[in-house]
């Protein structure tokens, strides 16, 4: 069997670990798997590598992809969905694996639903919201480096008796923020999935001040609204092939605010893509490597249209059609977990 394998959509941290094992599973059974390079953009130009058991065996605890990744849309126009069509008939694939996010996982469905291309989805985004799923691997790795991140800005926050903002990844999504925040004791956060209430963080921060933790902590999510800002706070004006805004900046205003109204010195951190770079977790790399083993399996047992998932222990499929465009936000419950530290 030959098998495609890309990585599509931001990177993240535990993909080359499910590249290795889509490589090693297939050979296992005798197939030859092709990586195509920067995403569907590989197949669009017909760009891709040939990858052996032997040359990805130690690519497992290197971050990002071997095969480059992009947020390339081939359905932005006819002439892009029929290059890819004609790669996967000269290349000979019997099966293409997209590794990616919601949009990547949208093209493999559309390709598999509307051009009988035998598709199969692992899923992956350190933002942890792709439904179908329990958890995506790269989510693990960036919470632990928000962490890491946290307790550094903690003590030069408790030096200088400051505020300080840190401003996370994630989307329209609070996991990142939630799951760092409660791993950090942070003092309060900010999730997208709900309201801000601007007055009790402020008043809280006064509070505990007045109690005498003379430092505090605050973790903002990127896609947080503000009543004062029309929509969400991004970067630029600029969407990408997919149509989604650049998300930022909604720290510095947080900051701004804090320090206005609490009379307390702040500063903001934007952690940025530091939250997707370098080596994946040990829990990451092994989820990623589970997902890989059962995509490969998919291919030879012939069931397409397929996004392997986790559910529980289990590693599982679901219909591609099942499991793209629906965001899995933050299940309320971890955030009424969470306020038992911040009321
Ligand atoms: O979806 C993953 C993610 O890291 C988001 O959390 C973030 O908003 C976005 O990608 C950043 O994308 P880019 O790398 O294109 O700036």
């Amino acid at each position: 069997m030959k098998i495609g394998a890309l990585t599509g959509g931001g990177d993240c941290p535990g993909l080359n670990a499910v590249i290795r094992a889509v490589v090693r599973t297939n050979a296992n059974r005798g197939g030859t798997t092709l990586g195509f390079l920067e995403g569907w953009r590989g197949l669009t130009e017909h760009n891709c590598i040939e990858l052996t058991a032997e040359g990805t065996d130690d690519i497992i605890s290197r971050g990002g992809t071997i095969l480059g990744s992009s947020r390339t849309n081939p359905f932005k126009d006819a002439t892009s969905v029929d290059n890819v069509i004609e790669t996967i008939r000269s290349t000979e694939l019997d099966a293409l694996i997209a590794i990616g996010g919601d949009d990547t996982l949208g093209v493999a469905h559309r390709l598999n639903a509307e051009h009988g291309i035998n598709t199969i989805g692992v899923p992956k985004t350190i933002d942890n919201d792709l439904s179908s799923t329990d958890v995506t691997f790269g989510f693990d790795t960036s919470i632990n480096v928000v962490m890491e991140a946290v307790d550094r800005l903690r003590t030069t926050a408790e030096s200088h008796r400051r505020v300080m903002v840190i401003e996370t990844m994630g989307r329209h999504a609070g996991w990142i923020t939630c799951f760092s925040g409660v791993s950090t004791a942070a003092d309060y956060f900010l999730i997208p999935e709900e309201k801000p209430d601007l007055d009790h963080m402020c008043e809280l921060l006064k509070q505990r001040r007045q109690a005498g933790k003379m430092y505090g902590i605050v973790i903002v999510s990127e896609g947080v609204e503000l009543p004062q800002v029309d929509g969400f706070v991004t970067q630029d004006t600029e969407v990408d092939e997919f149509g989604h805004v650049k998300l930022g900046g909604v720290g510095e205003i947080i900051a701004e605010l804090i320090e206005q109204r609490t009379g307390i010195e702040t500063r903001v951190v934007t952690l940025g893509h530091l939250q997707r770079g370098g080596a994946p977790s040990a829990y990451d790399r092994v989820l990623g490597t589970r997902l890989g083993v059962h995509a490969a399996r998919l291919a030879h047992e012939g069931r397409f249209g397929q996004m392997v998932s986790l559910r529980g222990t289990q590693i599982t499929s679901v219909e591609l059609s099942d499991a793209v465009g629906q965001m899995r936000t933050l299940e309320p419950e971890f955030m009424s977990e969470a306020r038992e530290f911040f009321t």
